[in-house]
């Protein structure tokens, strides 16, 4: 079989499609033909050599596929020809892939694969993130980089439970997001957006903020919090901005980081939290239940994931590239069998 491996760290041209032997599934294990891989930011760090918890290259990457059951394990219940969604940790960039059953949910009828690749990583953050910061009805909530897939996931999931959202994105993704749903968009690249914040909302600022940036957005974040606001951290996109050579680009992100003191908490009535859905794997009957949550509304129609492009294998280099250049509205995925249809 083959997949999109990164040989080396660097820029979008290290990664190259390479022959591997079929993985074969174990006694407890699903193998999986994989219509779909999610592509994530994440995927992009690691290929830079910026995300500490991916494996030295060469690595496969891809935390997320959707395909059909090739192959089980005689423990496995599940049969072949199924349509599944599966968390992977790493090689979802493959045209099979194996996994533990634990790891595999059954795709809802009304989803396509290509929508249900999209779930697992963007959608799981998306709702820790809500869960976490208690979102609620005619709550306020500030979502950075909104136009993607986890922006787009906590839109899904703040219109579902009756709160306000407002969305920062590059300006070509505003009218998009209007018409998805946000009810107010802000270009944080080139507005003061803290500004527009306290402007929207009438001077008090908002209940709740989903931050991917770092660095000095946590700081500004903090400060456009209402009384009892939360701050919920996620990533260190600014990271990728920095002229600085390799691991060292992290200086220009902790030089900024904001210090919360426990009294300046307190007497703000502020809270903040992270988030990192990567380093859950021991949680796995709350994830198993946030994601059947998902999974529900998803049949239900309100959780509805956007493909925005979709890649073959071998173009794997430009689906990172345009992720980079800010392209993407929603999701990316790449197809790993496209060449058979
Ligand atoms: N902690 C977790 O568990 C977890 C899980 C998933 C994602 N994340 C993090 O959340 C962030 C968003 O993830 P995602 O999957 O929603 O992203 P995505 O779909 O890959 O979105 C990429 C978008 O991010 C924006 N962006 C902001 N800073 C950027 C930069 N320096 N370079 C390139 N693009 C930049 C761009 O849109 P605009 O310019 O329009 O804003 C770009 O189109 C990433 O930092 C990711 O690592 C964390």
């Amino acid at each position: 079989m083959k997949a999109a491996t990164i040989t080396r760290s660097g820029g979008p041209e290290v990664i190259e499609v390479r022959d591997y032997p079929d993985p074969v599934p174990g006694p407890d294990e699903i193998s999986i033909k994989v219509f779909a891989a999610g592509v994530n930011f994440a995927d992009i760090l690691a290929r830079r050599g910026l995300y500490p918890d991916a494996p030295k290259p060469p690595v496969v990457v891809g935390y997320e596929v959707a395909g059909t059951i090739l192959k089980t394990g005689k423990n496995v219940s599940r049969k072949p020809g199924e349509r599944v969604l599966a968390l992977t940790r790493f090689h979802g960039y493959s045209e099979i892939v194996v996994v533990k059953e634990e790891q595999v949910f059954r795709v809802p009828d009304n989803l396509t694969l290509s929508q249900a690749a999209a779930i697992p990583v963007n959608y799981l953050t998306a709702w820790q993130l809500s869960e976490m910061g208690g979102l609620g009805k005619d709550d306020v909530l500030l979502v950075h980089n909104a136009g993607g897939g986890v922006g787009l996931a906590a839109l899904d999931i703040a219109r579902h439970r009756g709160a306000k959202t407002i969305g920062t994105a590059s300006a070509s993704k505003h009218e998009r997001l209007l018409d998805r749903g946000y009810n107010h968009v802000i270009d944080y690249r080139t507005e003061n957006w803290t500004e527009r914040v306290r402007e929207i909302t009438g001077g008090r600022g908002v209940d709740l903020v989903f931050d991917p940036l770092g660095g000095a957005s946590w700081k500004n974040s903090y400060r456009v919090l209402a009384p009892s606001g939360r701050l919920g951290m996620f990533g260190v996109s600014e990271v990728t901005t920095s002229r600085l050579a390799g691991p060292l680009k992290y200086l220009s992100v902790m030089r900024r980081l904001p210090f919360y003191t426990p009294i300046q908490l307190m007497n703000g009535n502020k809270g903040v939290y992270g988030v990192n859905i990567g380093r859950l794997w021991n949680e796995k009957k709350k994830v198993r239940r946030w994601a059947e949550a998902i999974l529900a509304g998803a049949g239900e129609g309100w959780i509805s994931p956007h493909i925005d492009a979709a890649f073959k294998l071998e173009e794997a280099a430009d689906a990172h590239r345009y992720i980079e250049e800010r392209k993407n509205f929603g999701k990316i995925i790449l197809l790993p069998n496209a060449n058979e249809e």
